[in-house]
């Protein structure tokens, strides 16, 4: 009988922490539903201490969803512990995942403390844990750079005081393939009891290795790995999911299988992407938008006489249907529909006649309506519950004038405008906005992307605004980039806390 590896997903914990990739409860629920389809088995689904935010994030997502564990994070501290034990009182399954920094570096640095007191802080968080869920993790912070003999040492101790999962991150992104292999292998052969709980990778791509290090782990005994969709994470990311799952299923020889149904990666990515407003770089493995374009001669011509030659994986195995639908402006509510689908998306009928009528609007000026832009159009009303909206804006602007910008906003209910000249239809448009919503901001990241090659293009605007000594994060997607950045703007604004 093959091997069952474990599916961790921290999507919603270690990949949310990223500036910008912020979601809201009910954006939350929505992946976490998905995660549940795509069928991980556990779901890291905050960190409760942490914000109230988080604290209720993990209430109501474990109420959504049905057979993954629920898992919350917590520091080596016993207030931590409690607050995420509340957190998870609705969970089905539920797990506390706690534990403490174990390398040199952060004993002396973070902790100003010994080994020996850290030993006993891992065990006390672990029996702390037990008394109010039976599924219990440890991590061991920075166990990448620990020292192999003083980690067998802690695991041993922590399974003792009753770990049902023991997980060794590499935190820093630092280790070697082999070398991480080793420690896994060395915990298999040296700390007693180990068969008593199960060992998990959870590996940061600093080097760009966290999948081959992951590897590693499980080819060396680790039945459980730490991913995240599309890989998003602290840094340079997490490993990511669909690239184990796919390298299992690729690789039938290793004989470890997952529970995960690799025709939902594809949707899973794109909803991710698109909730979080981060890009999967065109030439990601698996789900970036060129892992199955062939583009050289020599390649189309010889995936024309057999797709085996250059493919090793078929798309519609992570659910890219080669003859899925072209959207374009004559299509039907039918076909939205099962495109939505598709990505993920179910709709009431009402939400999708509104959505209709916006992709009508997008299909008059852009002629093929892609997948980024349906999930933009399912988010077409991420501003409805904004204070402050766009209400128009005219811009002139061309080479040898000065650019003009008139620009109207309704704030809560109320109509305010003004215009203002610059130097560029950004600058007039933004200087206009200042003057309707008189604060000191200060623009501090402004990035314009387009997503395909056309002129007819939607573009999306992030922004990072600092107000009042916080950075606020700001999205805006239009076919008009001008427009776009003001939405971006906007959103930074409404996201002040005033
Ligand atoms: O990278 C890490 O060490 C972590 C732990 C908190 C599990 O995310
Ligand atoms: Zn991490």
């Amino acid at each position: 009988m093959s091997d069952r590896l474990y599916i961790f997903d921290t999507t919603l914990r270690d990949g949310e922490q990223v500036p910008g990739c912020q979601l809201n409860t009910v954006e939350k629920i929505q992946v976490a539903r998905q995660l549940e389809a795509l069928g991980v088995d556990v779901i890291e689904a905050g960190f409760p201490v942490s914000s109230p935010g988080d604290f209720n994030s993990v209430i109501e997502i474990s109420k959504a969803v049905t057979w993954p564990t629920i898992c919350a994070l917590t520091r080596a501290v016993e207030k931590d512990i409690e607050v995420a034990a509340e957190a998870l009182r609705y969970a089905k399954r539920k797990r506390i995942h706690t534990g403490i920094g174990t390398s040199d570096s952060h004993i002396r640095y973070k902790f100003n403390s010994t080994r020996e007191e850290i030993l006993e802080r891992a065990i006390a968080c672990v029996k702390y844990a037990k008394r109010f869920v039976e599924d219990v993790e440890f991590y061991a912070e920075d166990a990448g750079r620990t020292d192999n003999e003083y980690l067998a040492r802690v695991v041993e101790a922590v399974i003792k005081a009753g770990a049902t999962v023991v997980n060794i991150p590499d935190t820093t992104g630092y280790c070697l393939p082999s070398e991480y292999g080793d420690k896994i292998r060395y915990l298999m052969e040296n700390v007693d009891g180990i068969e008593n709980a199960i060992i998990s990778t959870h590996c940061h791509n600093d080097l760009g290795m966290a999948t081959a290090n992951t590897m590693a782990g499980v080819m060396n005994g680790a039945r459980q790995v730490e991913v995240t969709i599309n890989g998003i994470g602290e840094r340079a990311g997490n490993t990511s999911l669909e690239e184990i799952a796919m390298i299992l299923k690729s690789h039938k020889e290793l004989d470890i299988e997952t529970n995960i149904n690799t025709k939902k990666i594809y949707p899973t990515s794109r909803m991710i992407s698109s909730l979080m407003n981060m890009p999967v770089q065109p030439n990601k493995a698996i789900v970036g938008r060129n892992a199955f374009a062939h583009s050289s001669g020599i390649h189309q011509d010889g995936v024309l006489k057999n797709v085996q030659t250059y493919e090793i994986i078929d798309p519609r195995d992570v659910g890219i249907d080669d003859n899925s639908i072209v959207l374009t402006a004559r299509s039907g509510r039918a076909a939205l529909k099962s495109r939505l689908n598709a990505l993920g998306i179910e709709l009431t009928q009402e939400k999708l006649d509104k959505i209709y009528q916006e992709f009508l609007k997008l299909a008059d000026k852009k002629k093929d309506i892609n997948d980024d832009d349906i999930l933009l159009l399912a988010g077409a009303d991420r501003t409805h519950n904004h204070r402050i909206k766009l209400e128009y804006l005219q811009v002139t602007s061309g080479v040898g004038v000065r650019s003009v910008a008139s620009l109207g906003l309704n704030i809560a209910g109320e109509s305010f405008e003004d215009s203002a000249s610059g130097n560029g239809p950004v600058d007039a448009a933004i200087k206009a906005l200042k003057k309707i919503i008189n604060r000191k901001m200060v623009l501090k990241e402004f990035t314009i992307q387009a997503i395909n090659k056309g002129s007819d293009d939607v573009g999306k605007v992030h922004m990072q605004v600092e107000y009042d000594g916080h950075v606020y994060y700001g999205f805006g997607a239009n076919t008009d980039i001008v427009a776009a950045s003001v939405e971006a703007y906007i959103d930074c604004i409404n996201k002040f806390k005033i």
